[in-house]
């Protein structure tokens, strides 16, 4: 066996003879050495060990336990689940109780018997392993389809609810946001809270195929339907039977496409390329576009009529940057993320670096800010991720890409937002409630382009 597939044990101990003693005693167990306090922390940070023993009485002074008792608070800081053994000289009851109430596991006093401390190890061990499967369940059991989709303000808790209510129906419902905000997230969440969510949910990127594959990509062809077609393809809508199609960039599928898309919507029958059958599928769609629909359809870039077809219900994801509280939370989420994949034990931000991310305009949304902080975790040298582990320069450049006109407006469509919705979208009611006439709010709905909400 490799070392690799063994368990990693660390054994913290300065005396070199006894090093050697315990390298060999533990069978089932990769051992990996320190002599002292500091080397200790990194393996700790390297290999991850989920039991460590260690000696009281470290360098520069074996005599008194406080470098050991220093190590024993650092490993359970950087690692709180680990299982610390802590071996204390033959007439040091004291510091081993002391050890005992700062978090370590279980003492054992010299000299050592390699066979009763590797029992102990190994108690440590399998108590150690029950109690990571209890914490993996109970996360399980929190795990809800909306779960993962992190939002503590009101404008996410409003799409959310929206959500919930959605998910269950079969109804067609198209996801409105800017890039990044977390489209796919949703129509993930929309299936996995409806019937058909043990069925497939089949995802088509509408805009990254090229035109001309597009349509074998979703409705399949028959054998010699055209050179290159040596056997009949089953299309995506075809995989999707019984499930979820999910239409990603609606916005840029080709109007010609768009034409037998409408068809295919309106009757739920297939024609692969090439065949004279029609194939009947039970599917619900989903759609997410980016793009503007309304000026496309005004460049008669998209069909008004599929718009309709489409638009059963229009779920509008908000702007990173519109989400009252929100930055701090997905910050953290993604730290706490990250720490776990890539092994590391990055404790938060800097003052300066939190500063930033709450000032930035994040034009790349939530994606944005996931792999800025995927990098900082990747490249931070200290515990606390700093404004360059971001990758934001020293100058406040980015601060300013949010300018005044821009804060300001921000603030006004917030207040208006919260008018209307406290009077039920009287445009009348709304506008008295924030002091400006109905026609000056008209006018500023429309400045701040908030148009389609508030009616009278
Ligand atoms: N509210 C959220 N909570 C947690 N993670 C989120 C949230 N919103 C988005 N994400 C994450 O951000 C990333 C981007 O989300 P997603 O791919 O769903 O966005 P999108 O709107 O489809 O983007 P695009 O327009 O670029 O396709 C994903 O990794 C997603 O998991
Ligand atoms: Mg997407």
């Amino acid at each position: 066996m490799s070392n690799n597939a063994l368990k990693p044990l660390l054994v913290v101990e300065d005396n070199p003879g006894v090093q050697k003693q315990l390298k060999w005693s533990f069978e089932g167990y990769h051992v990996v050495l320190a002599s002292d306090r500091v080397s200790a922390l990194k393996q700790i940070k390297q290999v991850h060990p989920s039991v460590v023993t260690l000696d009281l009485g470290l360098p520069p002074d074996p005599t008194n336990a406080s470098e050991g008792l220093a190590a024993l608070t650092e490993i359970l800081e950087l690692a709180p689940y680990t299982k610390v053994i802590v071996v204390t000289g033959n007439d040091d009851r004291k510091n081993a109780l002391k050890a005992v109430s700062l978090g370590a596991y279980d003492f054992y006093q010299k000299p050592i018997d390699p066979d009763v401390l590797g029992l102990i190890v190994d108690r440590a061990y399998n108590l150690y392993e029950l109690e990571e499967e209890n914490r993996d369940l109970a996360k399980q059991k929190y795990a809800s389809p909306t779960g993962n989709i992190v939002g503590d303000s009101p404008q996410m808790q409003q799409v959310c609810r929206m959500l919930e209510k959605v998910g269950p129906s079969d109804v067609t419902t198209l996801i409105l946001g800017e890039s990044g905000t977390g489209k796919e997230l949703f129509a993930q969440a929309l299936h996995t809270l409806s019937r058909r969510k043990d069925k497939p949910f089949v995802a088509v990127n509408c805009a990254a195929i090229p035109e001309n594959l597009l349509e074998s990509e979703l409705f399949g062809y028959e054998k010699g339907a055209f050179t290159g077609a040596v056997k009949r393809t089953r299309g995506k809508v075809e995989y999707a039977d019984g499930g979820t199609l999910f239409l990603d960039e609606i916005g840029d599928m080709p109007v010609p496409l768009q034409a037998k898309m409408l068809r295919f919507l309106q009757e739920r029958i297939i024609e692969p390329i090439g065949s004279r059958k029609t194939i009947q599928v039970d599917v619900r769609i989903l759609c997410a576009t980016h793009q503007d629909l309304d000026q496309r359809i005004q460049k008669q870039e998209f069909r008004e009529d599929l718009y309709y077809r489409i638009s059963g219900i229009v779920l509008e994801i908000p702007p990173l940057r519109e989400r009252d509280g929100d930055l701090i939370l997905l910050a953290r989420t993604f730290l706490e993320q990250f720490n776990r994949q890539y092994g590391k034990k990055i404790r938060g931000f800097s003052e300066s670096a939190l500063g930033r991310i709450e000032h930035y305009a994040w034009p790349g949304n939530v994606r944005e800010l996931e792999n800025k902080v995927k990098r900082a975790i990747v490249l931070a040298d200290s515990e606390w991720i700093s404004v360059a582990d971001l990758g934001f320069t020293e100058e406040a450049d980015a601060v300013l890409s949010l300018n005044l006109k821009q804060a300001r407006e921000n603030a006004e469509r917030r207040v208006i937002r919260q008018s209307l919705a406290v009077h039920n979208n009287n445009i009348s009611r709304a506008a008295s409630a924030i002091g400006v006439s109905r026609p000056s709010l008209y006018n500023l709905m429309k400045k701040l382009e908030m148009v389609g909400i508030g009616e009278d």
